[in-house]
């Protein structure tokens, strides 16, 4: 299959669109991450940042946007959680996607380790500790020690370039 090319882009403030939409092409799963605020109310977030880094010691990372509500509660609290959603679970991403809307009132959860909020369906589920805020331009790297984990199995939610993407066939 032959493909066009597009011109080589230098990164600038003019080009942030096209960077974004450039990162886009890099399918990634969907995420809900949760932790509690300073004054205890459950907080959480969508994010495709989430990815694993060590296994020995168990490690993972995501970004948050500094713009973002929860970043206090997150750069904060000593835990979160992370949610690996399923295909059939496009209307928790875009509710945990959302701002200044109860999260917590529309979906089913429960209280997990550490009094985090923990949902309860999802394809895979990793109880955190956070490791370390690392500074990362508009956003900052969270990474985080696993603590425990399990998962449900069942077919991924996929996002790639701005959209929610079912996987291809075996
Ligand atoms: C598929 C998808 C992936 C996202 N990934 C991230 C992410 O990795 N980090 C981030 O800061 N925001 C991400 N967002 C945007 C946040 O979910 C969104 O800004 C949300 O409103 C933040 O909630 P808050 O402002 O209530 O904390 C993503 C949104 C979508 C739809």
């Amino acid at each position: 299959m032959t493909t066009e090319r597009s011109p080589i882009i230098t990164p600038s403030a003019q080009q942030s669109r096209l960077l974004r939409d450039t990162l886009g092409h890099f399918a990634t799963g969907v995420t809900v991450i949760t932790t509690r605020d300073a004054e205890g109310q459950p907080a959480g977030m969508t994010a495709n940042s989430f990815n694993s880094v060590s296994l020995d010691p168990a490690l993972v990372l995501w970004s948050i946007d500094k713009q973002s509500l929860g970043y206090e509660a997150f750069t904060t609290r000593e835990h979160f959680a992370v949610h690996v959603l399923r295909a059939d679970q496009q209307h928790v991403s875009n509710l945990f996607a959302g701002r200044g809307v109860d999260k917590f009132g529309q979906i089913h959860w429960s209280e997990g380790p550490n009094g985090i909020p923990r949902l309860d369906e999802c394809a895979a589920y990793f109880h955190c500790r956070r490791a370390q805020c690392i500074e990362g331009g508009d956003h900052t790297i969270l990474l985080g020690e696993v603590l425990e984990f399990s998962t449900n199995g069942g077919e991924p939610l996929v996002f790639h370039r701005g959209r929610y993407r079912a996987l291809a066939g075996e």
